[in-house]
């Protein structure tokens, strides 16, 4: 069997993708809330019988608890990758205690409850990377993101100590993508002239979903890179 990689977010936009890049080489294991949808991506993924789903929304963490005795139980774990993630946009003043919580939930608690579970005694010794998917938001401030853009900061932060922690046999990394339009989460946030107008702010022009897979493959495939915070935004940050 081929290396496995466990996925939660490979039903859309950058987890997708991720997926696509990394079927040829890996066996994906994906948490997924929606069956059929996960389902039609495996589809056109290479060797799709090779690839495996687990239902769970990671808004529930007994499930997901339970997903993660399930999945440990079948399979040597290589990699984790938490693309999985949802937007809140909110000025703080209109904050709701329960969205938040769910944004938090989803971005932050539920990879830091998966990564416990790839940390038992049984599983570690097969662990070689853990990405997280975060956002230029956890470095750069934004009006009206400030919950979603803590929610990436902590996930960051998270990684950094994680990093130490898990050296010198993990590696632990975040993809900090800059604005990618056309994910489920930002295809119907602009208009065709907002978006021309945003992308005068990126030197490289319009970022694809592919452009942020291409960089998981760069940290897996690189031995020495660890406790780092990747931006790949064609130059916008800068
Ligand atoms: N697009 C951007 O401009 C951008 C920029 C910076 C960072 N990011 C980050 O990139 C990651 C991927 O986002 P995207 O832009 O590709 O958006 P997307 O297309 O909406 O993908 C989000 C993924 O998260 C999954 N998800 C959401 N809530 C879930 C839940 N409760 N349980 C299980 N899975 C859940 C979705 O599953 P369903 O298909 O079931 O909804 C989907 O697979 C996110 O972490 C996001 O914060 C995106």
């Amino acid at each position: 069997m081929k290396p496995c990689i466990l996925i939660t977010g490979g039903s859309s936009g950058i987890g997708k993708n991720i997926a696509l890049e990394l079927s040829k080489e890996y066996s994906l294991i994906f948490i997924s809330r929606d069956i059929s949808k996960i389902q039609k991506v495996v589809a056109t993924l290479h060797s799709p019988n090779e690839h495996f789903i687990f239902e769970c929304d990671l808004l529930d963490f007994d499930k997901l608890t339970e997903t993660m005795r399930e999945i440990s139980e079948k399979f040597k774990i290589q990699a984790f990758i938490h693309s999985a993630g949802v937007s809140y946009v909110s000025y703080a003043k209109n904050f709701d205690f329960n969205e938040m919580i769910d944004c938090a939930k989803i971005n932050l608690y539920s990879a830091m409850l998966i990564v416990k579970f790839l940390l038992k005694k049984n599983l570690k010794p097969y662990l070689k990377d853990i990405i997280f998917i975060s956002s230029t938001f956890s470095k750069k401030g934004e009006i009206a993101n400030s919950f979603y853009a803590s929610t990436k900061g902590g996930l960051d932060a998270y990684m950094k100590s994680l990093s130490l922690e898990l050296a010198p046999n993990i590696k632990v990394n975040s993809i900090l993508p800059g604005g990618i339009f056309e994910t489920g989460m930002t295809k119907n946030l602009f208009d065709e002239e907002q978006k021309q107008q945003i992308l005068k702010k990126y030197p490289l022009g319009e970022g694809k979903t592919q452009d942020i897979a291409q960089g998981v493959k760069f940290i897996l495939d690189c031995r020495w890179i660890s406790g780092q915070q990747i931006i790949i935004d064609g130059g916008y940050s800068v």
